[in-house]
This record gives C-alpha cells, structure tokens and sequence, in this order.
C-alpha cells in the first residue's frame, strides 16, 4: 500500500511539476585522458583547462546543467577515487553513499539536475567499464551504444538534464 501510494504521488508529481519558465542553464565540459581511461566532467572552464595541464583533451559539451537549484532538481555529485584514477557522477544520495564506501570522496557539485524526466529534460545515460574503471555519462543514444559495444556497461539514466532555459550566449525560452 505505501509503495502503491509512493508509485502514485511520482506519477502525480511528474504531472504536475512546476517547471522554472526561463532558467539559466551552464555547459557541462566533458575531458577524456586516454592514458588513464578518465572521462571529467566540469562545469568550470578553469578547471577544463586545469585538466588540460594534466593530460585531459576537451571533448566540448556534454549536457546543460542548473548552476543554481531551480524547482524540482537536485545535486549533481562528484566523486573521485584516486586508486583507480576514476571520477564518478550521481545525482543519487544512495549512490553516492555506495560510492564512498567505494574509496570515492565527494569532490563537488558541478550544478543541479532532474531526476525525473519533467520540463523538457533529457536523459543523461551512465556506463561503467569495470577494467578500466572508468565512468562515462553522455546524452547521445548513439554514443552509448558504441561505448556499450567496446566494453561499457549500462548503469541506466543517472539523471535528466535541462535543454530548456538560458543558456550561455543564447536564449532558447
Ligand atoms: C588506495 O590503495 C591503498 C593501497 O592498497 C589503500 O590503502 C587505500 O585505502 C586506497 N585508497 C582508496 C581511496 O581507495
């Protein structure tokens, strides 16, 4: 019955969702150093070129991101485990538990998400590639595919991203 009641009031919730009508909305950078097998994702330009001086290339832009909490979203979390060289990305609190159990810190948060698909977002997909312990999140259904045929695996939706809002240099409300 509570499950049933939890089940409902998502459904109601998602419906109903107050939608911010024009929020601002920042690039989130993704960088790939291919000699440790890190995928970084950053909402700072300093830090794409921080992670440039250590080895990283710029792969452009991999979603939009909330810079400040707008209705109905969440953190998005950065985590990082530095045995492994592997940064890891969940806007879960009991993912994020799980990962710090894992020997990953929580280094920030690069901005806010959705975790249900509501005013106009897009799903962000993870993949983990266990051998090289490397996490990876793109919105490209076509992206996951090729990562999941070169030895990814699916974590499934991590988050929905915005796509609707002001975004740097451009207004698309
Ligand atoms: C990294 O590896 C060392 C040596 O195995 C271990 O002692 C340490 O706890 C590990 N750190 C993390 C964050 O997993």
């Amino acid at each position: 019955m509570k499950f049933i009641f939890a089940v409902l009031l998502a459904a109601v919730t998602s419906v109903i969702a107050t939608c911010s009508s024009c929020p601002a909305i920042i690039p989130l950078f993704r960088s790939y150093d291919k000699s440790v097998v890190d995928h970084f994702y950053t909402a700072k330009a300093s830090e794409v070129v921080s992670a440039g001086n250590l080895g990283y290339s710029p792969e452009g832009i991999a979603a939009g991101i909330f810079p400040t909490q707008v209705a109905e979203s969440t953190p998005l979390f950065r985590l990082f485990q530095v045995n492994t060289t592997d940064h890891a990305y969940t806007a879960s609190g009991i993912d994020k538990a799980d990962f710090e159990a894992a020997g990953y810190v929580l280094e920030m948060t690069p901005g806010f998400v959705y975790t249900t698909q509501i005013c106009g977002s897009v799903p962000l997909y993870g993949l983990f590639h266990p051998r090289a312990n490397d996490h990876f999140y793109t919105t490209s259904t076509s992206e996951r595919n090729s990562a999941m045929i070169s030895g990814y695996t699916d974590l499934g939706i991590v988050a929905y991203v915005p796509v609707q809002g002001v975004i740097i240099q451009g207004n698309s409300c």
